[in-house]
This record gives C-alpha cells, sequence and structure tokens, in this order.
C-alpha cells in the first residue's frame, strides 16, 4: 500500500508527537524536508536542489545505482541467517583485507559504529585483562552506555566520568595545549599520555586500551600531528593495553592519500584494533571491527560465541563489496585529494580576506574551519558560525558546525564533491561574511 505524502507541517507535527525529541533535527529552527536525493544533491518536497556538505555516510553518493542494484539483487537471491555459510562475507573481508597492514587480519560484522566500539572495548579489555580506558578529550564514540562512558563529548553533559575512564588533552595545534610554534606537539602530546598512564598505575588501575578517533571530528575536525600515534601506542603496548583507531568517520578513502586515516601516520604505525562503520555501507547499516590474530583468540577463547543476527549477512556484504567497487573504479581519492586541496585554496584565500576565520585545516575531504571572534586569544564566534550556517542554508547549501565552542564549520561531503561545488560554497562563505562584518 503506497503511503500518503504528506504536508511538510503535518510531518513536522507527527515527529513531534511520535518521535523522541532527543533525536534532533538539522536545522531545527526550519527543517529541511528531503524527499530524494542523487550523488551530493539533496531534493525537499518542492524539487529545490541543495548542496550536501554533511553526508559523510553516503560515501560514494546518494543513490548510487551500483549500490542500490548490487542491494536489490542480493536481497532477491538470498538474505540469510548468518550462521549459514556464505561467499559474500569471506569475498568482502579479503578486499577489506587487502586496504590493511597485514596484521590486521581477522574481522567481526556488525551494524552500526557504537556496536564496533562497544566490540573493540569488549576484545581489548579480553585480551589485556586489563579494565581502564584512555580517551581524548571531546572524543565521541558512539551511544551505547559502554561507549557515553568513553566519549566526554556526551558524559560531561551526563552523569560525569567513570573510574576506568582517564581523559587526555585532544592534539590540537590550533587552540589546544601545544600549538603550531611547538617545537614538538605531537611528543609533547604523547607525554601527557604517558604522564596519564603513570597516574593510573600510581592509582593501582592497569590501561586495556587507548581509543582514538583517526582525526578527531566532534572536537572540531583536528588533524594530529604526525608521529602522535607511533608514542602513543609504544607507551600504551608497554603499560599492557591496546590502540585502537576509530574509523567509523575517516576512513574509507575520505582522506584521500590514504584508505584509513590512521595510515598518514606512516607505514610504521599499525593499530591493534580498527573500528569502522558510516560509509562502509553507503546508508546501509554495516559496520565492523578488524584486529589481529592474537586478539581475536584471545576473544574465542572466553568460551562464549559471538552471534550477530545482522552483522554479515549477505544483503550487507554485497552491498560494502558494491562501495568497494564504486571508490576503485571512480578513484573517488583521486577527487579527494584534487577538490579537498581546491576546498582548502579557497577557504585559505577567505581566510586572508575576513579576520573572522581564525583557521582552516583538513585532509581530503575532512576539512574545517574555525571562526574566532580575534585572532589572539581565540574566542569562538559561536553566535556568527550558527548565522553563517543558517544563512548558507537559504542559499540552498547544508554544512553543519562541531567543536567545544561550535565555532567549527565542518565539510564532510560524499566523496563526488566537485571544484564547482567547492566554488559555489566559498562564494556564498564569502558573501555571508562579508555582510555578517558589516553587521548585517
Ligand atoms: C567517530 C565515531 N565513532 C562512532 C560513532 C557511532 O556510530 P553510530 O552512530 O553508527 O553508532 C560515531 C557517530 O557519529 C562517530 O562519529
Amino acid at each position: 500500500m503506497a503511503l500518503e505524502t504528506l504536508q511538510k507541517e503535518q510531518t513536522l507535527k507527527m515527529r513531534k508527537q511520535l518521535i523522541g525529541q532527543s533525536c534532533r533535527l538539522f536545522f531545527s529552527h526550519d527543517p529541511v524536508k528531503i524527499v530524494r536525493a542523487q550523488a551530493q544533491y539533496l531534493y525537499d518536497e518542492n524539487g529545490m536542489q541543495y548542496l550536501d556538505c554533511i553526508s559523510n555516510v553516503q560515501h560514494v553518493g546518494h543513490c548510487h545505482p551500483h549500490i542500490t542494484q548490487a542491494a536489490a539483487a542480493q536481497m532477491e537471491l538470498l538474505n540469510a541467517n548468518t550462521r549459514f555459510l556464505h561467499d559474500n562475507i569471506v569475498q568482502y573481508a579479503k578486499r577489506l583485507a587487502a586496504t590493511l597492514p597485514k596484521k590486521l587480519s581477522v574481522f567481526y560484522f556488525v551494524n552500526s559504529g557504537s556496536e564496533a566500539n562497544d566490540l573493540a572495548l569488549r576484545l581489548a579489555r579480553q585480551y589485556t585483562q586489563n579494565e581502564d580506558v584512555i580517551v581524548l578529550d571531546h572524543a565521541y564514540h558512539g551511544h551505547l552506555t559502554s561507549l557515553i562512558d568513553i566519549s566526554p563529548y556526551k558524559f560531561r553533559k551526563l552523569a560525569g566520568q567513570k573510574e576506568w575512564v582517564h581523559v587526555a588533552p585532544v592534539p590540537d595545534t590550533y587552540r589546544g595545549l601545544y600549538r603550531a610554534d611547538h617545537p614538538n606537539p605531537a611528543e609533547a602530546y604523547a607525554n601527557t599520555v604517558k604522564n596519564l598512564i603513570d597516574e593510573v598505575h600510581k592509582k593501582g588501575r592497569k590501561i586495556s586500551s587507548f581509543f582514538v578517533e583517526s582525526l578527531p571530528s566532534v572536537a572540531g575536525q583536528i588533524i594530529l600531528p604526525l608521529g602522535y600515534f607511533q608514542k602513543v601506542a609504544q607507551y600504551i603496548r608497554a603499560a599492557g593495553g591496546v590502540f585502537v583507531a576509530d574509523e567509523v568517520q575517516t576512513g574509507f578513502g575520505r582522506v584521500g592519500s590514504h584508505f584509513w586515516a590512521f595510515q598518514l601516520h606512516g607505514e610504521d604505525f599499525c593499530p591493534d584494533i580498527v573500528t569502522m562503520g558510516k560509509p562502509m555501507g553507503n546508508g546501509h547499516p554495516l559496520s565492523c571491527v578488524v584486529t589481529t590474530e592474537e586478539i581475536a583468540a584471545a576473544f574465542t577463547d572466553n568460551g562464549v560465541e559471538y552471534f550477530n543476527t545482522f552483522g554479515g549477512n549477505p544483503v550487507s556484504c554485497a552491498i560494502g563489496l558494491a562501495v568497494l567497487d564504486v571508490i576503485e573504479k571512480e578513484d573517488l581519492r583521486s577527487n579527494a585529494v584534487h577538490v579537498g586541496n581546491h576546498l582548502m585554496k579557497l577557504l585559505r584565500e577567505l581566510q586572508a580576506k575576513h579576520q573572522i576565520i581564525g583557521d582552516v585545516r583538513g585532509v581530503g575531504l575532512f576539512v574545517g574551519f574555525e571562526l574566532v571572534k580575534d585572532r589572539v586569544d581565540l574566542t569562538p564566534a559561536t553566535e556568527e558560525t550558527a548565522l553563517l550556517v543558517r544563512r548558507l542554508k537559504e542559499k540552498y547549501i547544508c554544512l553543519s558546525t562541531d567543536g567545544p565552542g561550535e565555532n567549527v564549520v565542518k565539510f564532510k561531503p560524499p566523496m563526488c564533491f566537485s571544484k564547482q561545488d567547492a566554488e559555489r560554497v566559498t562564494e556564498h562563505i564569502d558573501q555571508i561574511l562579508t555582510e555578517i562584518e558589516g553587521g548585517l
């Protein structure tokens, strides 16, 4: 039976009545109702086209025909219990393994980034037999109870910090503890983790893991100083813990030059566990944990079966394989490099023109720029940032903000984002910032 099409006001009214109010909408002052999408474009109920700079989940583009066809074909054939033997899961694991260092060779398929991180926590604790976790300030690792506990971004607004969680400063070289003028920020920030480990040991506690987003996103699109991961991994492993790279936002070529953002730190660095999600299924709920044979063996040795009803089902894996095909065939990593560099060049030109742009940073199509009231104290220009994003929406451009001061505008568009898209957005940003600076 075809569903009745609702007027926007009616949809909004029903949403308020029927859906939990903590599930927020983009542009809550005037939400956009999207009824279809293609590539990097969204269309509202009146057929108006919006440029999507937000959807990192629809990684290879909205409604990509190769993905929808692969999904439909597998759905028509079989979607069975994951306890039956099937080719798709092993073929997919093999394709993913080819993108990763050899050491990361055992896969567990799950359905969301949160599930992946929760399983990573279990693996780390089972392998190390230790409980405590070190995380970066402002980190977000998911919405499960276990992950709210290791997400300062959330727990600071809720029940607070658990005794087994320890928070290290985020290596933000723009407004953090050690900045771009520091001779070796990677080492200085890694030392903060080393000192934290010493404090944990003094309390008689032991570290199971260091959880980190390979590029911290809700903390404000932070680009970590290179070499930081190697040093931290050394300290964590010496303390008996493991290194967990959360690639839920950053994996699958978003950084362009590499398939995984942790690979930016060099070939001599390899995490012990990697979690992935969002872009993996291009919108279909599909995520994964990959780890080493040793860690997987310790998990097996606990004697308890790991069963996940939907994780790794034939349809999910067919979709995952199709996503990998498109990334390769359309050379989306090269596109991320070229378009990302062009976007950052344009944003830096705007930074030279507009005092309010304090910093521009990014890699590939993971880009952010920060608005500040002044370039000395770096006071976040929170209201101006909100106003900019609101006015961009009036120009049919969707962008979002983040960072502790809600003053970082984030770009994480589908990977088919073009140079023309970058030019269109930056022209509007230029015009709106000129208006804002003029008091309009
Ligand atoms: C870095 C990171 N990890 C984990 C998650 C949780 O993923 P999900 O919402 O799929 O559970 C998110 C979601 O925003 C994320 O950004």
